[in-house]
């Protein structure tokens, strides 16, 4: 069986499956606010198919997996899926993003049907401000579900927060409090331009460097480390004395696709080997067929690309290829 690796000599190992578009809440790096189009629901691929794809992946050396959206637990019997993936030979880790809305009523049931690690969206500590980031919803809900994550056992815990330029910039210290105070991994992301390079993008793109020089101003002794699991592109910090760590996530100001090992899953079926660019394989036609399934896995080996261009994008420079138009809701976060 051949492996998954493409012409840049990258080994994949990692999938990142999508199952729905649809969101509970609508945040503003992610989704318009209105007039979303989803997906209609006959477009979405079944769990069936789901598993079938991940079969042909297993069999190629994809061994993590990590279970996005949309907001998966917005998609019915998440757990059943799970279970039936964690039951692919070859597949070892099993991780979720989650806005963690849903999560206090399913985090028991996903842990027990085989999800090892969490990564819960946590964009502010001030519920006005949860409700001009993410449009809808309410922080108490969030809240409640990392205190659920961490009841049914998950460790450690990851909080991911996207900073905005005049948005939540001012809640780094309290963010770099909490890594310290609390076992939680916090992971600083930056705004990336998904589908919407605009001025908004631009008005509110801020550059990580602003957390490191926080946490000096705050005295905090940071200490670089290498070993958090599953961090892959995180550059991650102790604080001395601390409970937690945090991370940061730069793909904007520092791109780290070099050491890219991961493919996407669109939930209506499409393989992308990045995120930034337009190009997809649909898997409808190959379903049924492992060997159909195969070539499409090794086909997205031969057209990934060296890296996206966030960068060029902020300086307006000239793309070299097509940014794709799908939001950040349609790939999978
Ligand atoms: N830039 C950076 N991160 C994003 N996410 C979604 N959209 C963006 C974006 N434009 C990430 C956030 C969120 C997860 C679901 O996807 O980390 O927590
Ligand atoms: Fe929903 Fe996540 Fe996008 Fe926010 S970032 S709108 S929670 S999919």
């Amino acid at each position: 069986m051949p492996a998954l690796i493409d012409r840049f000599e990258r080994k994949h190992d990692y999938l990142r499956i999508s199952v729905t578009d649809r969101c509970n809440l609508r945040c503003l790096y992610c989704m318009p606010e209105e007039g979303v189009q989803f997906a209609p629901s006959d477009d979405l691929l079944s769990y069936d198919q789901i598993v079938e794809v991940v079969e042909t992946g297993a069999a190629l050396g994809i061994s993590k997996l990590r279970i996005t959206g949309g907001e998966p637990l917005v998609r019915p019997g998440l757990d059943s899926l799970v279970r039936r993936l964690a039951a692919i030979p070859g597949i070892r880790e099993i991780s979720l993003t989650t806005n963690g809305v849903l999560l206090a009523d399913q985090a028991e049931a996903l842990r027990k049907a085989g999800v090892t690690r969490v990564n819960i969206s946590l964009d502010t500590l001030d519920p006005a401000r949860f409700r001009f980031i993410a449009r809808r919803g309410e922080l108490k809900r969030v809240l409640d579900g990392i205190e659920a994550a961490a009841k049914a056992g998950f460790a450690p815990i990851k909080l991911n927060c996207v900073l905005l330029k005049g948005v939540n910039e001012d809640e780094i210290a309290a963010f770099l409090m909490m890594a310290r105070d609390q076992p939680l991994h916090v992971r600083f992301i930056e705004y990336m331009p998904i589908g919407h390079a605009d001025e908004n993008w631009k008005k509110h793109y801020l550059p990580l460097s602003r957390v490191l020089e926080m946490a000096q101003e705050l005295g905090l002794q940071t200490e670089r480390r290498d070993n958090v699991v599953g961090n892959g592109p995180s550059d991650d910090y102790r604080i001395a004395g601390g409970a937690g760590s945090f991370g940061l996530i730069h793909p904007v100001s520092d791109h780290f696709c070099q050491r890219c090992n991961r493919l996407r899953l669109t939930a209506d079926g499409s393989i992308k080997p990045c995120l930034y660019w337009v190009d997809e394989l649909n898997v409808k036609p190959a379903l049924g067929n492992p060997e159909a399934m195969q070539a499409l896995f090794m086909r997205a080996m031969d057209i990934k690309p060296l890296n996206h261009e966030m960068a060029a994008k902020l300086a307006d420079e000239a793309q070299s290829h097509v940014p794709t138009e799908r939001r950040m809701s349609q790939i999978g976060g």
